[in-house]
């Protein structure tokens, strides 16, 4: 196999970031709090979605010490929505950290920064280049299907990518070029659909180009099946307010607010409860599983004291939960 890159991307590869990259708020500048925040951001979550979350943040926690002293109420408002809230603890772990046993200051080595809570060896890569510039490689998805076309070789993985794009890191502008190649695998060298080698800067030295199947690279693995789980969910209404109830302290979002609910199996019928208003379903994808859920929006007589009762605007949900009040409105 195949394991050194041509010293020639980045030569090819930074004069096209220069012209054709996207202004995005996290490329303002390169303060290592906001890189760091982005970076955790676009952990799945798709770019366009991310900067308006992303700006909100920042303007209400500008700086790591703003974080750290943050409440945990205030961080779920800014994340709502933006899924996997164990990544949002972790940034404020984090926060805590730095400004406790760093004095508020980014370590600047990748090896240092991967001590730190949430960040493994892509964060730290991505924040030691963009912020501290150093020849730290950042490799995730995007940056594997770069390679396995451009050496028409399926068998990159993190490490073997990492070890030799270590070796044409370009000395003062590391940053722009660990950015130059995920930006290449988010708008040319594209997943689905063709790839569009004619505006590849990389073309010219692209095996996978040269045989006209940039398509078979990567193959695809089979994802592996979730498990459906069905669940009948109650959105309760009373007096202008709904019930809601904490999830455990552990488990698939833990410690968050949910509408009441159960497996369908034993599921109440919704009519003992009150004026059922409507009934539809709808799915909600995680990571390992996958909720099939039938849901009774009802009025009932009595705020029962077992829930807790807020207005809309005032709790904050998963989206898994957050999306059933958008549902056919
Ligand atoms: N995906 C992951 N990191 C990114 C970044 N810094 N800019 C754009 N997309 C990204």
């Amino acid at each position: 196999m195949m394991t050194t890159l041509s010293s020639e991307i980045p030569e090819k590869l930074l004069p096209w970031f220069d012209r054709c990259k996207r202004l995005l708020p996290w490329r303002e500048n390169r303060d290592p709090y906001r890189v760091w925040l982005s970076e955790i951001m676009l952990q799945q979550t798709r770019v366009s979605t991310v900067i308006g979350y992303f700006n909100r943040f920042t303007r209400e926690l500008p700086t790591v010490q703003a974080l750290a002293d943050a409440e945990e109420e205030q961080l779920m408002r800014l994340w709502e929505g933006l899924g996997y809230y164990r990544r949002m603890r972790m940034l404020h772990q984090c926060a805590k950290v730095i400004v406790t046993r760093y004095g508020g200051r980014f370590p600047d080595t990748a090896e240092e920064l991967q001590k730190l809570p949430g960040i493994g060896k892509y964060t730290s890569g991505a924040i030691a280049s963009i912020a501290f510039e150093r020849p730290a490689p950042a490799v995730d998805g995007n940056v594997l299907r770069v390679l396995s076309r451009l050496t028409v070789n399926n068998g990159w993985n993190a490490d073997s990518a990492s070890t030799a794009l270590r070796g044409i890191y370009p000395a003062g502008r590391c940053g722009d070029f660990t950015q130059s190649l995920m930006e290449l695998g988010a708008i040319v060298c594209l997943p689905n659909g063709e790839p569009l080698c004619r505006e590849c800067p990389l073309s010219r030295i692209c095996r996978a180009c040269a045989e006209g199947n940039a398509m078979s690279y990567p193959v695809k693995t089979e994802k592996p099946s979730r498990p459906v789980e069905r669940l009948c969910v109650y959105i309760l209404r009373c007096q202008g307010k709904i019930a809601v109830r904490k999830r455990p302290e552990s488990g698939l979002l833990n410690g968050m607010w949910e509408f009441p609910n159960m497996p369908e199996k034993n599921a109440v019928s919704p009519e003992k409860l009150g004026r059922v208003m409507r009934t539809f379903h709808a799915r909600h994808i995680f990571t390992h599983r996958e909720w099939d859920m039938t849901v009774h929006e009802v009025e009932i007589p009595l705020q029962q004291p077992e829930f807790s009762w807020y207005s809309e605007a005032e709790c904050v949900l998963p989206t898994a939960f957050r999306k059933l009040l958008e549902k056919n409105r």
